[in-house]
């Protein structure tokens, strides 16, 4: 039987009653987006597996089981795992590495192995040499998960070229022993795949209703998760029961619609940000995957109608408490442009950790004594939480008992089928990115690729 889902989404502080009128919402602007929830479930409904295929992905058992045995192969002789990719095909990897392996380095508790999981997601030049330096001792104990769903993206593809050079040209290394590879099964699509098939790669499919950045949950995300000695099965199973949830056309009963239907209202009165804040260490890296999934899919300069509506909020990572002396000061006495989402955690890694005993300590600095660093952070996140909203700033929480692989996998479950909501309200297509099309071209013009124009300079 299917484990409930654990997370909880307050959204009090969106409110009126909470935060004062004109800065709040009132009930009826949100009941009134109900219907369109109704209508926009039914759609999805028919869209599943068809053209949309992101909620699918943790059901997949089959492909749980060959991620497991390719994991436990991989983590038997790999001192090093580099993922080569970049935007939806590394981002998701970075935030399952961050949340769920130790903060210092290290693996899962229990896991057991000692592979270290490295995410190569730039190209510049600096990072490549020192990369390359470092790595070059244990080049023929280091596998390489080259992923890219369009199978040409140049900045993976140029990694993947060097990479491939390097294994050639070192003693005991061999490209199609070494690199696994991730890209879309269909070889009309991928170069990389085409590739693949005639060397004799190892390669794992992204499904082609699946884009980049609803991908964590496939081949893409899973395989280093489970190289890194991550639950897979956890993930997945904590992604199905919140995409059970998820798929109710009821808007109370769905947060995911519901949380998509409060942020837009509140975009509409004028507020265009929206500030992802877990306060959690280890969600740091999810505020830039959110950051991915909120800008790619709702900055549109089209709507459905094809017509010019230069539209979408903007994103914004933060983390607690750190953030909480940084951009804090804007967000509390700021404009009133931003919503701000908490991600709290009741249990943020060893609950007891005691700050220190109360013999000793100075007077002005007894009230830390006897305190554990959980009750310090709790406590930050809640006056945090209360300051904004006596300032009249619209925040919700998203509560969760623990950052483990199964919250993991609810959390990006919500916010995919969020962003799917969302793209309905603002009226876009959530699942394209024509916008980032012209820099490829150019950069393709400017590097000399056949049949593509370089961009005008001056
Ligand atoms: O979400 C997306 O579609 C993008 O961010 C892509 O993941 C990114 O551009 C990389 O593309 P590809 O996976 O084709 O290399």
């Amino acid at each position: 039987m299917q484990r409930k889902s654990v997370m909880d989404l307050d959204c009090a502080n969106l409110f009126e009653d909470a935060i004062g009128p004109g800065h709040g919402l009132r009930p009826a602007e949100v009941d009134m987006l109900s219907e369109r929830i109704e209508e926009y479930t039914a759609d999805i409904r028919k869209r599943r597996g068809e053209d949309i295929g992101f909620m699918e992905l943790p059901y997949d058992t089959r492909l749980a089981d060959e991620i497991e045995s390719k994991g436990r192969e991989l983590a038997g002789w790999c001192k090093n795992f580099v993922v080569l990719g970049i935007g939806g095909s590394a981002l998701g990897n970075i935030t399952i590495q961050n949340a769920l392996s130790p903060s210092f380095g290290g693996r899962p508790a229990g896991s057991g192995g000692k592979t270290r999981i490295i995410v190569l997601d730039n190209i510049d030049p600096a990072l490549m040499r020192d990369f390359v330096e470092f790595v070059g001792p244990d080049l023929p104990e280091t596998a390489f998960n080259v992923i890219t769903k369009s199978g040409s993206t140049a900045e993976t593809m140029s990694q993947f070229l060097h990479v491939r050079d390097l294994l050639r040209r070192t003693d005991g290394c061999s490209p199609e022993q070494q690199m696994i590879l991730t890209t879309d099964p269909d070889p009309a699509k991928s170069l990389l795949r085409r590739l693949g098939e005639k060397d004799g790669y190892c390669m794992f499919p992204i499904p082609a209703n699946v884009g980049g950045r609803f991908s964590v949950l496939s081949a893409v995300g899973l395989l280093s998760a489970a190289v890194g000695g991550v639950d897979v099965r956890e993930l997945m199973e904590g992604a199905a029961a919140m995409e059970s949830r998820c798929c109710s056309d009821v808007m109370y009963d769905n947060p995911a619609a519901l949380y998509a239907c409060a942020l837009f209202k509140h975009y509409e009165n004028g507020k265009p940000i929206t500030v992802m804040m877990p306060y959690s260490h280890r969600l740091g890296a999810l505020a830039l995957w959110y950051c991915q999934l909120w800008a790619e899919s709702l900055g549109k300069r089209n709507g459905l109608e094809k017509k010019d509506i230069f539209t979408g909020p903007t994103p914004i990572a933060s983390v607690g408490v750190t953030d909480q002396h940084s951009v804090m000061q804007l967000y509390q006495d700021g404009p009133f442009d931003k919503v701000i989402t908490f991600v709290e955690v009741d249990r943020c890694g060893e609950e007891g950790v005691p700050i220190c005993g109360s013999a000793g300590v100075e007077p002005q600095l007894q009230y830390l004594s006897g305190k554990s660093f959980n009750d310090l952070f709790q406590a930050e996140l809640v006056a945090t939480r209360c300051a904004l909203r006596d300032k009249h700033r619209p925040n919700c929480t998203l509560r969760l008992p623990e950052v483990s692989a199964r919250t993991l996998g609810e959390l990006f479950m919500f916010f995919q089928y969020a962003v799917t909501y969302s793209g309905y309200l603002y009226g876009v297509d959530a699942f394209d990115q024509p916008g980032v099309e012209l820099g490829k071209q150019y950069t393709y013009g400017l590097m000399g690729r056949e049949g593509c124009n370089p961009p005008r300079l001056s």
